[in-house]
């Protein structure tokens, strides 16, 4: 778990951009989803969509479903006036990377997550006499 999540940011997702979230669906099963929102910065004139999830029911990856969702996203996007795209995922999540280039995604950039564990007891550090 490289970010944390939890159940609001799903429905604060649909609650601001319902455009931008999509579930694909064959006979009333659900094949996948993508969930995305749009940003705009202060300081820079473009509109960047961000594509927060996407994903493809396992057993059925790999059959097009996951192009399908990203191509509406990506249409969407561009119809609210959406410059630039961004994403992100594990670094590990070869998959993923391999689709999302496939989808013309380049510029890879590297981040780098930390943890500092509150649990567990720090050891204090000693002060000098005077
Ligand atoms: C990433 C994911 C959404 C792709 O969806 P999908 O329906 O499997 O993808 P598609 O069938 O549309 O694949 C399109 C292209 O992506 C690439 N690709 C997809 N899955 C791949 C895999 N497992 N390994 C290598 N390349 C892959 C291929 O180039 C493929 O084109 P091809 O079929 O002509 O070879 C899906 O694998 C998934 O749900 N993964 C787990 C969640 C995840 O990692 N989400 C992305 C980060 S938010």
């Amino acid at each position: 778990m490289y970010r944390t999540w939890d159940e609001y940011e799903i429905t604060t997702l649909f609650n601001s951009d319902s455009e931008l979230c999509l579930v694909a669906e064959q006979d009333e099963e659900i094949l996948g989803f993508a969930l995305g929102t749009t940003v705009e910065k202060s300081n820079s004139a473009w509109k960047y969509g961000y594509l927060v999830w996407l994903a493809v029911k396992p057993g059925i990856q790999k059959g097009g479903v996951g192009s399908a969702l990203f191509k509406e996203t990506k249409r969407r996007m561009r119809e609210q006036g959406v410059r630039m795209i961004i994403i992100d995922t594990d670094a590990d999540n070869e998959a993923g990377i391999r689709f999302f280039e496939k989808q013309g995604f380049g510029n890879i950039q590297q981040h780098v997550y930390m943890t500092l564990n509150l649990s567990r007891k720090t050891r204090r550090k000693r002060s000098k006499p005077a």
